[in-house]
């Protein structure tokens, strides 16, 4: 699923956001492991102020995992609590719950001192496109869960996941829109596949992605492809074009697919577990 960010997408995703902010205690914000700070809006700081926080680093299997406990313990510096998990597989989600509660103890315990006893914590799911919320919400609600439907005094309309008698989901995940204002962003944005690719320059974005493994991940590319250890980024994607026997017109070096090729082994993690960023960079 890919989506086009203009103004008008952004203005209604920060109303819905906003209104669905007000119902809830949580907000549960899924970030890209391999793009922990770039897979993030930063307005949702200011949307989800007075509200608890949790950090999922999700596609954690796609990420380096001495680097995911890094990011885990940077967001937890920073107040947040955090977790890694893989939505797809299910690593990680178990133990989710028991972090939920964890996330909302200053809230439980205010509320048992004003008297509220056994309500429970009402949580949402956030995060850009792509980063992939339904496929947590799927797999932590699963089928068991019954959804608790429209209550009173609760704005129509609203679904409430139950997933045990302390805690509900929001059943509609809310979309934060990508900011890739910055260009160093936007790239890294493009290389997990969030922005179109259409839009982009694939060779050009393809060179860009040669040259961090090169920089961080110097021989995993030499190693996929059986190729020279390259000169430049462009003369490895015409090896890679060679090793992949890619020729336009018979006998040219078919550079744009040996780009498509490596854009799409390294976002289905078949350049192995990498991460584009660190913290502290
Ligand atoms: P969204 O609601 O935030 O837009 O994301 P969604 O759940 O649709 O997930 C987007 C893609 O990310 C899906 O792949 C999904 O399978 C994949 N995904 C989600 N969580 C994880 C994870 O923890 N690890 C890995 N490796 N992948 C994950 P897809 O290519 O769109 O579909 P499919 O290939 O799974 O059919």
């Amino acid at each position: 699923m890919h989506f086009q960010w203009y103004p008008g997408h952004m203005t209604k995703a920060r109303r819905m956001m906003q209104e669905n902010i007000k119902l809830i205690d949580l907000i549960i914000e899924l970030v890209d492991a391999r793009i922990p700070l770039s897979s993030r809006n930063p307005d949702i700081d200011d949307l989800g102020k007075g509200k608890a926080r949790l950090i999922l680093l999700n596609k954690a299997d796609l990420a380096e995992d001495r680097l995911n406990d890094a990011w885990i313990e940077y967001f937890k510096s920073k107040g947040y609590s955090a977790v890694k998990v893989n939505s797809k597989k299910g690593g990680g989600i178990k133990s989710i719950q028991s972090v939920i509660q964890e996330a909302c103890r200053e809230k439980t315990e205010r509320d048992r001192k004003r008297g509220i006893l056994n309500r429970p914590v009402r949580a949402m799911v956030v995060g850009i496109p792509n980063v992939g919320k339904s496929t947590f919400i799927n797999a932590l609600a699963g089928k068991a869960c019954a959804k608790t439907g429209n209550k009173p005094g609760v704005t129509k309309g609203k679904q409430w996941i139950r997933l045990n008698k302390s805690v509900e989901l929001l059943d509609t995940p809310g979309i934060l829109w990508p900011k890739f204002e910055d260009q160093e962003v936007g790239r890294k944005l493009a290389f997990i596949g969030s922005i179109k690719d259409e839009i982009l320059q694939t060779e050009e974005l393809a060179a860009e992605l040669v040259k961090f493994m090169a920089k961080f991940y110097p021989g995993v590319l030499e190693e996929k492809y059986d190729i020279p250890e390259p000169a430049d980024a462009y003369k490895c994607l015409s090896d890679i074009a060679e090793s992949r026997h890619c020729l336009v017109r018979g006998n040219e070096f078919d550079t744009e697919k040996a780009a498509s090729i490596l854009l799409d082994d390294f976002r289905g993690g078949r350049l192995g577990r990498i991460t584009l960023e660190r913290p502290q960079e």
